[in-house]
């Protein structure tokens, strides 16, 4: 009595199970999964992949300390290095929003207009080894460890630059980080509402 009571309990876990994988197949099949870039992720999604994108990080990213001096020379560095390889997805340093900022699926953070929080070592592991499913490429074969810090530093420190470094983006790009600063604070700047688009 009691193994026929388990044998169907089984049987009906399996049914349901192959019912389930049937149906995502025929939804995948039919053509009812769209798979277009120029969408916005649903909370739900962002919510579910930020969480296993954090948990991986606390179990795979070495917890590094940035091996490479901070100096106006590797700031200014690692901000070139940006423009050349980072600004077509995450903006460039006229703190103009990338014109691909819509159109991947999820969309690139603009990591100048939303400067990034995250320790060195969280920042050096994604540029290194890239975000699976998403735009995000991994750099390690077309940059050196040595450019990927310089990147992650100049990243790091953008609302700290030495005064060195401010000036060569304002002879360069016209504005400063702390004139755009500036801009926003007196509200001639407003890009909370397009970022928010960015952001669960
Ligand atoms: C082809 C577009 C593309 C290029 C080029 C690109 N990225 Fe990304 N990057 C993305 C996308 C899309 C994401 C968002 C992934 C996600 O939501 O998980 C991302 C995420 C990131 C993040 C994580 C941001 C966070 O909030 O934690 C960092 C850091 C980053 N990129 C740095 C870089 C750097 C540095 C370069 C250049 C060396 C670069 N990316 C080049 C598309 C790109």
């Amino acid at each position: 009595m009691v193994i026929t009571t388990i044998r169907n309990l089984i049987l009906g876990a399996v049914g349901l199970v192959l019912t389930a994988l049937l149906l995502a197949s025929a939804i995948l099949q039919l053509g009812f999964f769209p798979t277009n870039a120029d969408a916005r992720p649903s909370s739900l999604e962002y919510k579910i992949a930020e969480s296993a994108l954090d948990a991986s990080m606390r179990r795979h990213a070495p917890h590094l300390a940035n091996p490479v001096a901070v100096t106006p020379d590797t700031l200014i560095e690692g901000a070139n290095l940006y423009t050349m390889n980072c600004s077509q997805c995450h903006g460039t340093l006229d703190f103009k929003p990338s014109p691909l900022e819509h159109s991947t699926y999820p969309p690139p953070p603009q990591l100048l207009l939303r400067p990034l929080t995250s320790p060195e070592w969280h920042t050096f592991y994604t540029i290194r080894t890239g975000i699976r499913y998403t735009a995000m490429p991994a750099w390690e074969n077309a940059l050196s460890d040595e450019q990927i810090w310089k990147i992650t530093g100049f990243l790091t420190r953008i609302e700290k630059l030495p005064p060195a470094v401010k000036d060569f983006w304002k002879n360069l790009y016209g504005i400063s980080p702390d004139a755009y600063q500036r801009q926003r604070a007196a509200g001639l700047r407003s890009r909370d509402e397009d970022l928010d688009h960015n952001q669960p």
